[in-house]
């Protein structure tokens, strides 16, 4: 199969990746209505085509908390990256080493803070899920920062679980429970089964170790139920980023007056989010929430989002829109559960090349110059929630 888009990665993945594991990525909580928004609402957006002028010499070079990326596109960090294929997250983070634009690391992937950093040199952003044991999160903060991560990205979004009904159907569990089904799952898909016997990493690498008490995956799935803290608020943003000491960015926000209370509390970006549709169904489109955001907070802070993107063209709405930075979950999920690595630099190498050439009809040589002049007005009027 000739892989042309993000979609036809999708379709291999399902092939090769067992059935939880692939349902564990293409899922939404409850209806999955917020899910679907997120890559149908783009579709209402209109691009306004300009001709006449030199489009020759195009940059998509940008900058993202100051740094210097080669687009505006960055990796969202996932849990259980690694199931897709062996040893997932350092495959996927040297890919954006080479690529020039920043990986994001989850809390729960499988690779460990530590297996990332021995692969890249590139400051990979690191993710935080604040948990009820705090020496475990504050170990989490000393250990991205011993590694050198470029940022930290506190998810705002997950204190407690939407949701998501394909999980439940497919019997997706850590420890995997032996049933008839789950063993049919797994004996479909011989080749997986082989390569992940290639590598030792096949537990939450963040995890097990390191975390009282939890040394297998047995202990895992009891610590995890009972040690996200709902209690989480904006006023932890503060020791948070003393510890961190470094740049912070508050992902999951939706809502405007959330974009300013990010703001009062120290956030140096935020990430319009909606977790890809995993949490709150029936919340708005990431896509459709941006613009009141960037209204809101935009001249005082970067404003990033993600949630839908699935095409260079949706980069460059949303970049259209303010988003400084555009962040991938499932497309990079499906390239590395399609073919690894290889997967993982098409997903970047297809968005890149779209997003030129998008760039380029819509009469753009700089996606710094890229605004809201370039979308037709009259389309965002269904659209902004
Ligand atoms: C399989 C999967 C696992 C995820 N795990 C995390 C996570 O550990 N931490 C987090 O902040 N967000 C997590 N997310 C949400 C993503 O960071 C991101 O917000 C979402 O995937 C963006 O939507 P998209 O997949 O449509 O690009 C996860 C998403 C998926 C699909």
């Amino acid at each position: 199969m000739k892989v042309l888009e993000i979609n036809d990665l999708k379709i291999l993945a399902q092939r090769r990746v067992p059935r939880m594991i692939f349902g564990y990525a293409d899922s939404g909580s409850f209806t999955e209505s917020t899910y679907r928004a997120n890559e149908d609402d783009f579709q209402k957006i209109k691009l306004r085509q300009r001709v006449g002028k030199d489009i020759s010499g195009r940059s998509l070079r940008t900058t993202m908390l100051g740094q210097d990326y080669a687009m505006p596109l960055a990796i969202s960090p996932t849990g259980s990256a690694g199931m897709n294929y062996p040893d997932g997250e350092m495959l996927a983070a040297k890919v954006c080493e080479t690529m020039g634009i920043p990986y994001t690391l989850s809390t729960m992937s499988i690779c460990s803070i530590e297996d990332v950093a021995s692969v890249t040199k590139a400051p990979f952003w690191f993710q935080l899920y604040v948990t009820k044991d705090l020496d475990f999160t504050y170990g989490l903060i000393d250990r991205a920062k011993a590694a050198g991560c470029g940022a930290l990205v506190l998810t705002l979004d997950l204190t407690v679980l939407g949701q998501r009904h394909k999980d439940l159907r497919n019997q997706l569990s850590a420890p995997l429970k032996i049933t008839p089904s789950t063993v049919m799952q797994f004996a479909t898909r011989p080749r997986w089964c082989l390569d992940m016997l290639t590598t030792k990493r096949r537990t939450f690498g963040n995890v097990v170790g390191h975390a009282k008490d939890v040394t297998d995956l047995g202990t895992l799935a009891s610590w995890t139920e009972a040690q996200f803290d709902p209690s989480l608020s904006f006023k932890d943003v503060e020791w948070i980023k003393k510890r961190w000491g470094g740049k912070i960015i508050l992902k999951g926000i939706l809502d405007p007056e959330d974009a300013q209370a990010a703001y009062d509390a120290g956030a140096d970006a935020i990430v319009v989010s909606n977790h890809g549709g995993r949490q709150l169904d029936g919340a708005p489109s990431s896509i459709a929430s941006l613009p009141k955001v960037v209204d809101a907070v935009g001249s005082k802070l970067e404003v990033h989002m993600d949630s839908g993107v699935r095409s260079g063209q949706d980069v460059f709405k949303a970049r259209a829109l303010g988003a400084q930075g555009v962040f991938i979950g499932r497309p990079y999920l499906y390239g590395l559960g399609a073919m690894g690595k290889k997967g993982v630099e098409l997903a970047l190498k297809i968005i890149r090349k779209e997003l030129d050439i998008t760039m380029g009809l819509c009469g753009e040589t700089d996606i710094n110059d890229v605004g809201r002049h370039n979308l037709i007005e009259k389309s965002l009027d269904s659209l902004i929630a």
